[in-house]
């Protein structure tokens, strides 16, 4: 199973920008899945990320938005999963190239150190970002099937 539905999570750092991601996403016009977490208490950033793999090879949604403090935790807990491939984002730049270039399907956002308009902006270049194929398919397909060591 597909689906064009978005899934989002974050830890508590990440909770407030989840949250207006989350509106930004429906007023899109796109269903979003909320991974959690629900508030701000602390919780512990690999949890959510388990989800957003899990939600990903179900095939409940096709893209991810991860958000904790920084993004690094949360995304380098999510890329623990082959199938997953998260982009830690700071600039329309970053996750323009992580479509372009890296075919990622997790956005990843650092919700202390992001505002609003520019996580907005991260996310809607995300979004709209073809995959650039050619040369770069093959550099994918050596993450997703690396060999043994
Ligand atoms: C939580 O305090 C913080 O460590 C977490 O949100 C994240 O930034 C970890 O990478």
């Amino acid at each position: 199973m597909t689906s064009a539905a978005i899934a989002i999570a974050s830890d508590h750092a990440g909770f407030p920008l989840k949250s207006d991601l989350a509106e930004f996403l429906r007023g899109q016009g796109f269903e979003v899945l909320d991974l959690g977490t629900d508030g701000d208490a602390s919780v512990d950033y690999p949890d959510f990320a388990i989800e957003m793999a899990r939600t990903l090879k179900d095939g409940k949604a096709a893209r991810g938005v991860l958000v904790c403090g920084t993004g690094l935790g949360i995304s380098m807990a999510a890329n623990r999963y082959p199938w997953v491939r998260a982009a830690l984002c700071h600039d329309v730049t970053t996750a323009r190239l992580c479509r372009e270039h890296n075919d990622a399907n997790v956005i990843a956002l650092g919700g202390r150190l992001l505002g609003v308009e520019v996580a907005r902006d991260c996310l809607q270049t995300f979004l709209t970002t073809e995959f650039g194929g050619d040369r770069h398919a093959r550099r994918v397909g050596k993450m997703t099937t690396p060999p043994e060591l």
